[in-house]
């Protein structure tokens, strides 16, 4: 069974690695940039933003990092495992997102996501995303919440 709780201070380094493993070939092939921890750690531990640790028998499995964007709730982050992928938590962790924007009496869902990432474009496109501005390699999705 997975469960969700508040990020702490230790699960930092399983975080960091699980968002390396992720998206360093990306940003790498987006922006021609080599991985840094700096940001990552930095939204980590930054109070204002809503930080959740999906756990399943004991084990980090994904998380998620979430900031108020105007009225809309803002994904800074999201993350499953490698080993996890495709069984559903990504799926799980959208619909805590948006249960969550719409107790905050949210417009919506907002985030951005490299264009190289195909596989989280059509995963967002499936959940009725839509694309709503661009910039570079940059693509800004958004979903308003019936
Ligand atoms: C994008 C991500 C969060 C989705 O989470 P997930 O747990 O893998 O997704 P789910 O298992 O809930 O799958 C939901 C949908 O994603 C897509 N998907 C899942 N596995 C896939 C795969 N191997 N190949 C292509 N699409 C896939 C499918 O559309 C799937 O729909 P379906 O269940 O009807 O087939 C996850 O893959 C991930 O962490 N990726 C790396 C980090 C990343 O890119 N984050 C987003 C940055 S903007």
């Amino acid at each position: 069974m997975t469960t969700f709780r508040p990020v702490q201070r230790a699960d930092l380094p399983v975080l960091l690695q699980m968002s390396r493993e992720n998206m360093s070939s990306i940003i790498q092939s987006s922006w021609g940039m080599q991985w840094q921890d700096e940001p990552v750690l930095e939204w980590l531990t930054d109070k204002s933003m809503v930080t959740e640790v999906a756990e399943s028998d004991g084990e980090v499995v994904g998380y998620y990092c979430l900031e108020m964007a105007d009225r809309y709730l803002f994904i800074t982050s999201i993350q499953v495992g490698r080993s996890h992928q495709g069984q559903g938590l990504g799926g799980t962790m959208m619909e805590r997102i948006e249960a969550l924007a719409r107790e905050r009496g949210l417009e919506g869902v907002e985030l951005c996501v490299q264009e190289t990432n195909q596989r989280a474009r059509t995963f967002y496109l499936e959940l009725g995303y839509q694309p709503i501005w661009r910039k570079g390699s940059n693509v800004m999705m958004r979903k308003r919440l019936p």
